[in-house]
């Protein structure tokens, strides 16, 4: 059956554009998003383990109800990257917008969005790998405060390295 959306599933809006909790139905739109921005694709199931598991943290961006872009993210418990101890991480397993809708504030709006939702399962901070020629999300990540903890080498498939980037979430950074 359809989900109808309701408007009290609007996390946040950037113009016309709103941000919601994803919903199984739109499985295909985040899929397709997924493959059309990014050469790491992954089988539904993974899609829906992460949405089961942490689902305020798997967002989605719609405007006049297309999916243009979604965040998922998963809570990971193991050794800082941001000094020597134990603790809970939010981690960004994939994040994209489609190419006519960015540059929008969406990618913006849906990582603070899920940041927010991770301090709520409990992480302290925030952890993710990209490629280092990715220009616009390094942009993008170290606008939003993250910092470069270290080279991961040959972490992708075809040989490239990754930044392992990472932020503290403070308690206080929600409205920032
Ligand atoms: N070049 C340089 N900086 C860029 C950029 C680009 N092409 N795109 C974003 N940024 C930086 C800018 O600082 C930008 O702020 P500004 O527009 O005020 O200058 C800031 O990031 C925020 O941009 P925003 O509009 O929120 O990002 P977006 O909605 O365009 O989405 C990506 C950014 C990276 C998610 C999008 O380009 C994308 O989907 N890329 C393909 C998938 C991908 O690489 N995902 C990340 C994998 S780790």
């Amino acid at each position: 059956m359809e989900r109808l959306s309701k408007e009290e599933d609007v996390i946040a809006t950037v113009g016309d554009y709103k941000i919601k909790v994803f919903s199984a139905d739109k499985l295909a739109d985040v899929m397709r998003i997924n493959k059309t921005c990014l050469p790491e694709n992954y089988p539904s199931s993974f899609f829906i383990y992460l949405h089961q598991n942490f689902p305020k943290a798997f967002l989605i961006a719609e405007k006049d109800g297309e999916v243009v872009g979604y965040i998922m993210c998963r809570v990971e418990y193991g050794l800082s990257n941001m000094g020597i101890k134990l603790t809970r991480k939010g981690h960004v397993v994939s994040i994209a917008v489609m190419p006519g809708h960015r540059r929008k504030g969406i990618a913006t709006a849906l990582l603070r969005a899920a940041e927010k939702a991770l301090k709520e399962y409990g992480a302290k901070e925030m952890m993710l790998e990209v490629r280092v020629s990715n220009t616009p999300a390094i942009s993008l990540y170290k606008k939003l405060g993250y910092k470069e903890v270290k080279v991961l080498k040959r972490y992708y498939s075809d040989g490239e390295d990754a930044y392992l980037m990472a932020k503290e979430l403070e308690e206080d950074d929600d409205e920032k």
